[in-house]
């Protein structure tokens, strides 16, 4: 990503002991550090995903912005892979769910069962008590389960028969799903898109990549051989930095703007919600700790505007007649939409 010409003018000088800035407890903490562990990570994920690099960066800005990841798109491009690597190769609790249509909410928070012997109801966790969550094919269970993860998304907590329970930190969430035109599916609602902070397409890949995967993946599994390179520890404390990470005023009205055009446009029936600019400005910090940078730019919010928001607006009937999507949408309004100036 081209660094904006101004860029050093959105820097702004934090009190001293920010974590973003200072090194915190020696060498290896800081941006340093998130480089050194984030980079490895990166690593990992492209010993196996060939000729993916971006789609690959921005799993990871999702991972370091506490966020949750859709991965959309047509079968075998991936998906599954690309879910499976980045939770292998963090040595954290995963779990994964393969959503079908009988899949029942209990399956997923898990259940208050009767223990015999102790004459009591014990909690037995679901899959969602786990740092990495990998809900293979979302689409294709009912809304009702589908919704069983709402809360869990959204406030990290699961609340099962009155009793409320805290889930792991980190807490991903990465969903896979085929598109929504395909067989068999339901659409996710609303809500449940809202609570993804990014939504990404695994593209086909080039033909050098292809080859790359035919010579490498021809033969062995390299999923099986893919170690974790970074513990949970490591990731909470990369995300610890992210959070310091700084959002100049003109950075931060500039993603507000870009969110409300989206409330406005004529040919979005349902625009982006506030919890979408907190998830776009949340994405840039992140985005910005992967490039080396304690500071906002303009351009991350723009690199980000489209996987962040896109997901979660409704065209128009009429725009949906015309076949005009909201990526189209979001990506014309990042053209022409002023990019702040960095003194504002
Ligand atoms: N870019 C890529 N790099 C390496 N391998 C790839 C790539 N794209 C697809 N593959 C290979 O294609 C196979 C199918 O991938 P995967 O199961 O992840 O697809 P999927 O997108 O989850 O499909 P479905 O929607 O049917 O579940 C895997 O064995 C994987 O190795
Ligand atoms: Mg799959």
């Amino acid at each position: 990503m081209a660094v904006g010409t101004h860029g050093e003018s959105y820097i702004e000088t934090d009190p001293p002991g920010s974590p973003g800035r200072q090194p915190q407890g020696g060498p290896g903490h800081g941006l340093d550090g998130l480089a050194q562990v984030a980079t490895k990570i990166r690593d990992a994920i492209e010993s196996v995903i060939e000729g993916k690099p971006g789609v690959v960066r921005l799993a990871l800005t999702v991972l370091l912005a506490e966020g949750h990841l859709l991965i959309e798109d047509v079968p075998g491009v991936g998906k599954t892979m690309l879910a499976k690597a980045l939770a292998r190769s963090i040595d954290c609790s995963v779990r994964r769910v393969q959503f079908t249509p009988d899949l029942l909410p209990s399956d997923i928070t898990g259940v208050s069962a009767y223990n015999q012997e102790r004459r009591e109801f014990e909690f037995k966790p679901g899959p969602v008590f786990a740092h990495i969550v990998v809900g293979d094919e979302i689409n294709r269970a009912s809304p009702k389960t589908q919704s069983a993860l709402l809360e869990c998304m959204e406030e990290r907590q699961v609340t099962v028969d009155g009793t409320t329970y805290s889930l792991e930190q980190p807490f991903m969430v990465i969903a896979t799903q085929n598109p929504v035109e395909m067989e068999g599916t339901y659409p996710l609602p609303e809500a449940q898109r809202d609570r993804f902070t990014a939504r990404i397409s695994m593209g086909y890949p080039d033909p050098t990549a292809e080859l790359e995967m035919l010579d490498v993946h021809g033969q062995s599994a390299p999923l099986e051989r893919l170690s974790p390179v970074a513990h949970a520890n490591d990731v909470r404390d990369i995300i610890n930095v992210v959070r310091h990470q700084h959002v100049a005023p003109a950075v931060k009205q500039y993603a507000i703007e870009l969110v409300s055009a989206t409330r406005k446009h004529p040919e979005l029936r349902l625009g982006a919600s506030p919890r979408a600019t907190l998830h776009l400005v949340r994405a840039a910090r992140a985005y910005a700790a992967l490039d080396d940078r304690d500071y906002v730019l303009p351009d991350d919010i723009q690199d980000l505007a489209v996987p962040v928001l896109a997901h979660r607006l409704l065209p128009t009937a009429e725009a949906q007649v015309e076949r005009r999507r909201p990526e189209q949408v979001v990506a014309e309004l990042v053209n022409r939409l002023p990019v702040p100036s960095p003194r504002k």
